[in-house]
């Protein structure tokens, strides 16, 4: 086809040229653009290569214009290259690319779980009373949870503890207090200590009772300790933990292994004492079981009733929670909802 006979629309060829170089997303895209209007056989250049057979005023006219319009969309092709590189570029790094004006991604952090919470509190503020912390095993023997523990067999007392018994013959703790017996055989008074630990008993559940749930065992013994040393003690520990004034009772009770035993009642923390849904309307709630140490305890522990004196107790934690958080059911604490548990 004789181009210079035909009419030559720069004005569309720019229009198009134009169009197609800033609608290519990629360096292909760009090249074919380049050809269609620049290659060997592009629309343009074919203009130009026309330019020589044509008469000389035309070629004048038409030459500088379609000159300029080659340098046009050459320079145009430049910077869109420059364009495309640029952002592959910033897309391929997209990874490791640190802006540090966005906001950071907040890691998800747990928390403890309340009664360990509990726990961990419990422990900070007897052993800044000189205690220390002990643990012992939760499968136990019958001589350690029980006949240790001045609880003979075929005793009615032993009902008193609903108990899991093991093929093997032992059982599953029923309570903190046979770590007592174990700490003594190995460790001769004066002594401080606090067992904290899991315990089992087979009981139905409801809003006050769990068949597991946790104990805190206490134990003081040296050569002059009397029940005012275990009220001062237990006191103090109740005014830190519920950071107020608390007011506590002791009543008398039974527990084998002590002599005398008593409950301890405190006022109630939720109201103060006036009365509430949790302590009746009474305005105290039971917290937990004490005593001197009985003589066959430090017996059956090997140590000589006579020298030494000493208190102990077992609090229920699971019961010290629910006043401290005012919960009502104590088997939110095993149930793993999470809506209970990140209120902690
Ligand atoms: N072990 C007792 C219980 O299970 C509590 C207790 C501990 C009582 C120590 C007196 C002394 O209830």
């Amino acid at each position: 086809m004789n181009m210079a006979m035909e009419k030559i629309n720069l004005e569309s060829i720019k229009k198009r040229a134009e169009n197609e170089i800033r609608k290519s997303k990629n360096l292909n895209e760009l090249n074919d653009v380049y050809k269609l209007y620049l290659g060997k056989k592009g629309e343009l250049s074919l203009v130009l290569r026309s330019l020589k057979k044509m008469l000389k005023v035309r070629k004048v006219r038409i030459g500088k214009k379609a000159n300029k319009l080659k340098d046009l969309l050459e320079e145009k092709i430049a910077k869109k290259t420059i364009k495309i590189k640029e952002k592959a570029r910033i897309d391929g790094r997209k990874g490791d690319l640190f802006d540090i004006t966005i906001p950071g991604k907040k890691p998800v952090v747990g928390h403890l779980h309340p009664l360990t919470q509990t726990k961990g509190r419990v422990e900070e503020i007897f052993q800044s009373m000189g205690f220390s912390v002990v643990e012992g095993p939760e499968a136990e023997t019958e001589w350690y949870n029980f006949d240790a523990l001045n609880i003979p067999k075929n005793h009615p007392t032993r009902d008193l503890w609903d108990t899991f018994y093991l093929k093997d013959g032992n059982l599953l703790r029923t309570h903190t207090s046979p770590v007592q017996i174990r700490y003594m055989e190995k460790n001769q008074p004066p002594l401080r200590i606090i067992i904290p630990g899991r315990v089992f008993r087979h009981e139905a559940t409801d809003a006050g009772h769990e068949i597991n749930f946790y104990h805190i065992e206490g134990l003081m013994v040296d050569k002059k300790i009397s029940v005012g040393s275990f009220k001062a003690i237990i006191k103090e520990f109740f005014k830190r933990f519920f950071e107020k004034d608390i007011k506590i009772r002791l009543r008398p009770c039974y527990f084998p292994f002590t002599e005398p035993s008593f409950e301890i009642d405190c006022s109630c923390p939720i109201c103060s004492g006036k009365g509430c849904s949790v302590c009746g309307v009474n305005g105290w709630v039971e917290l937990m079981g004490a005593g001197m140490v009985h003589p066959n305890v430090f017996k059956n522990s090997g140590l000589n009733p006579k020298n030494w004196q000493g208190f102990a107790f077992g609090i229920g934690m699971d019961r010290l929670a629910m006043m401290k958080y005012k919960i009502n059911d104590v088997r939110l604490f095993y149930g793993g909802d999470l809506r209970f548990l990140n209120q902690f």
